[in-house]
């Protein structure tokens, strides 16, 4: 076959890598949509291959040859290549030789394109990633061809179904942290290592994607800001809901003339706002585009057959010759440091209760050009440790840059009124 030339055949030969549960979900689809997806397609997909470190006898893998060795994929008989093994070397070394080779290759692995995506974005490389971030979300395709006409400006995503499945059980139910993580484990939405949901390791990676395909700019993490949800409190969660937001992890990236910043952290969002109301293990991302004001695609954000379901998109699309080249990295895309990025914070500040706390909390806001938009200090909050009432002065400030908030922060802290540890969680606007 010629480099990246579609099959000549009447039949899409694929070869899948791995047998969990998307390549499940795929060889499911592939018997139950058949009709639609070879009306779709112009032609039947068919598995010729499977390759997988140990057979799993009980999956009906139909006519498919199987081989415990990756390299079998790249035999002449399979068109294009599906990985599924998930994890970096094993995955990095098969996408590379069937790029080399001139043989499409569909991958739903993020970890891997978030490390390596830049060496394979040029040329004449066919690689498919719907399936890699967001599930069954069509957000790379809205990306690379619903909204090719727009300049992207933003976007804003609940990327980590693990982690907002967490802040929702622990927000509406009371659950605590390690229950619910334990919740959202049994529902088989967290990673191998659960680390890189809650980190924010996972949803970084997915917004190195979503922004590169939103910009095209350069795949790459360096220089954008990681926090996951460790430091997010039952607290927290009420207090923000007595100022009207909702807390969830999100993943922002946004454009700032030809300067671009990335961040994932837990972020308040406003009650009256959609994505608010996304909830348990869903995925939702809302893009802001100059000719279309914006968009919410809310769905699952993970499991076989959504994933799946992504994955059948670009093979569909190889096999009608739609496929488009990727534009990633065309634009030089200089990043902004968090510091230089601008919110409005929310501050939970545990001061000592006593007359004049209030002023020399003010006094540093106030030297630092912080404005205070709402603020709380309850007295059935006031607590004792050792001997001593304390009380949570609870606020959210204007909107200011992340640097002076730094310095604020730091005042704040050596103050003797101030008892413990300051907790800030970004609030992230949509309006902009
Ligand atoms: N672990 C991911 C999540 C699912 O919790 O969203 C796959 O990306």
């Amino acid at each position: 076959m010629a480099k990246n030339s579609l099959p000549h055949e009447k039949v899409l030969r694929i070869g899948i890598a791995g047998l969990g549960t998307v390549a499940q979900g795929l060889l499911t689809l592939l018997v139950e949509n058949a009709e639609r997806i070879t009306r779709q397609a112009g032609m039947p997909i068919e598995v010729v291959r499977i390759a997988s470190r140990s057979a799993k006898p009980e999956v009906d893998v139909g006519k498919a040859v199987f081989d415990t060795n990756l390299e079998s994929l790249l035999h002449d008989d399979v068109d294009v290549v599906v990985e599924l093994i998930g994890g970096v070397d094993a995955a990095r070394e098969l996408i590379s030789s069937a790029l080399t080779r001139g043989k499409p290759i569909v991958t739903a692995n993020k970890a891997v394109l978030a490390e390596h995506a830049n060496e394979w974005f040029s040329g004449d490389a066919i690689l498919g990633i719907e399936a890699s971030v967001a599930g069954g979300i069509p957000i790379m395709s809205t990306l690379k061809s619903g909204l090719s006409g727009n300049r992207v400006d933003w976007l804003v995503g609940i990327i980590n179904g693990t982690c907002n499945y967490i802040l929702t059980a622990m927000d509406e139910q009371g659950t605590s942290f390690a229950d619910a993580l334990k919740e959202a484990q049994d529902l088989g939405y967290a990673e191998a290592d659960p680390g890189f949901d809650v980190d924010g390791v996972d949803a970084a990676q997915k917004l190195a994607l979503l922004a590169a395909l939103a910009f095209d700019i350069p795949v790459s993490m360096d220089d954008m800001y990681i926090e996951g949800i460790s430091g997010v409190t039952v607290e927290d969660l009420r207090y923000a809901r007595e100022l009207g937001f909702r807390i969830r992890h999100v993943g922002i990236a946004r454009r700032n003339e030809e300067k671009f910043e990335t961040r994932v952290h837990p972020s308040l969002i406003s009650a009256t706002n959609l994505v608010g109301d996304v909830a348990g293990v869903a995925n939702a991302v809302i893009v802001g585009a100059n000719a279309i004001g914006s968009i919410l695609l809310v769905g699952p954000g993970a499991g076989g057959l959504p994933t799946a379901s992504a994955v059948l998109s670009d093979l569909i699309e190889i096999a009608r010759g739609t496929y488009p080249r990727l534009r990633i990295g065309q634009n030089e895309g200089i990043r902004v440091p968090v510091a230089a990025t601008e919110s409005r914070y929310y501050l939970n500040i545990p001061a000592a209760d006593r007359p004049g706390v209030f002023g020399e909390i003010g006094d540093i806001l106030r030297r630092g050009g912080i404005s205070i938009e709402a603020v709380i200090q309850k007295r059935e909050a006031i607590r004792k440790t050792d001997g001593e009432s304390w009380v949570p002065i609870v606020m959210v400030t204007e909107r200011v840059v992340e640097a002076s908030m730094d310095d604020a922060l730091s005042h704040l802290s050596s103050l003797e009124s101030v008892r413990g540890q300051i907790r800030r969680i970004r609030v992230a606007d949509f309006d902009r």
